[in-house]
């Protein structure tokens, strides 16, 4: 099986398409990705000039970084069932964003019938799908939806939390520990690995409190995530550190590639190393996660 090159996603910001101060802000943020935000972020009344925007924002698309690499630009539109749904499906396919993201997703029909309208409007390949769950429809569905992830010709490439819509459609309270949404955030995280696509979680609200965010951030990617959504730069460093390799978790699995790789263990499943038992699988894990630390620059 080959793997794809890891692109991390640790830091996903969200900047409101109407906000012209966030707008102009985002060439100069370390985050690996931005979604130009037209749904919630965006009041009805500027919904159609926030969309007027994209041309001006993609004209002045981010250059690579130190790394080589450059920011991700996706673009959320409003749900295909409200008024403006589809021109903002037409006008971001337009500008080739690496992605679109589509609320309120509720069914893998959802996401087969906006991939048709990109094929129909010759959007090219690199054009992926991200959704977002966060509707009791969407986690009922999950499993199918994450299928979707399996062909390419879906795009379907990445799965986003809206944990404030789960919460607000299902009723439960959100507290600081996130105890009634773990279970599903678990869920999701389950799906995304199926599908073989990528998981961030939802956005942390109080963008004041970094110690909080920190811990939020912790938490995620001890449960799986490949990353945050973010509401405020200031959350960008902490998202980028917690998502990023931990430098005793790189030292372990250097030591486990070195011993591999010692003559007297070719060949070998299993060894044993400073007492535990590594395998084979434990290798695989270790050459991800040093990959991962490359890519990076960690
Ligand atoms: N993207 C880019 N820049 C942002 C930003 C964002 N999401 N949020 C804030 N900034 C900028 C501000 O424009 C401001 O710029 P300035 O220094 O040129 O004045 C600077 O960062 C500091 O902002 P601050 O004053 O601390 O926050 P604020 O009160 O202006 O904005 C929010 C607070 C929450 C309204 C704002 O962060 C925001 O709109 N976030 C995104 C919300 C969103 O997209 N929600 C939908 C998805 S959940
Ligand atoms: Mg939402």
């Amino acid at each position: 099986m080959t793997s794809e090159p890891y692109l991390p996603r640790r830091s996903v910001l969200y900047v409101p398409a109407s906000n012209d101060k966030a707008l102009a802000k985002i060439a100069t943020l370390a985050c690996d990705a931005v979604i130009i935000d037209l749904e919630d972020a965006v009041a009805p009344s500027d919904k159609i000039a926030a969309r007027d925007k994209l041309a001006g924002i993609f004209a002045s698309r981010p250059v690579a970084n130190q790394h080589g690499r450059r920011c991700e630009m996706i673009v959320r539109v409003n749900a295909l069932s409200s008024e403006w749904g589809n021109d903002d499906l037409l006008a971001a396919a337009k500008f080739e964003p690496d992605g679109i993201l589509l609320s309120k997703v509720a069914t893998p029909r959802d996401i087969l019938e906006v991939g048709d309208v990109l094929d129909d409007n010759f959007a090219p390949d690199s054009v992926e799908l991200w959704a977002m769950i966060e509707t009791p429809k969407a986690m009922l569905n999950i499993g199918a939806i994450a299928e979707l992830g399996r062909d390419p010709a879906s795009r379907l490439a990445c799965f986003l939390a809206g944990t404030n819509d789960l919460v607000k459609e299902t009723g439960i309270l959100a507290t600081p520990d996130r105890r009634y949404l773990v279970p599903w955030l678990m869920q999701m995280v389950l799906a995304a690995r199926a599908g073989g696509i990528d998981m961030l979680d939802g956005v942390s609200n109080d963008f004041r409190d970094l110690d909080a965010f920190a811990r939020e951030c912790t938490e995620a990617a001890a449960m799986g995530f490949d990353g945050k959504t973010l509401i405020h730069p200031a959350q960008i460093e902490t998202a980028n550190r917690a998502f990023a390799p931990a430098p005793e978790a790189l030292a372990q699995a250097r030591a486990v590639k070195d011993a591999f790789a010692l003559p007297e263990n070719a060949g070998k499943g299993v060894i044993a190393l400073n007492g535990r038992m590594v395998e084979r699988l434990h290798l695989a894990q270790a050459e991800k996660l040093l990959a991962k630390a490359a890519a990076i620059g960690a």
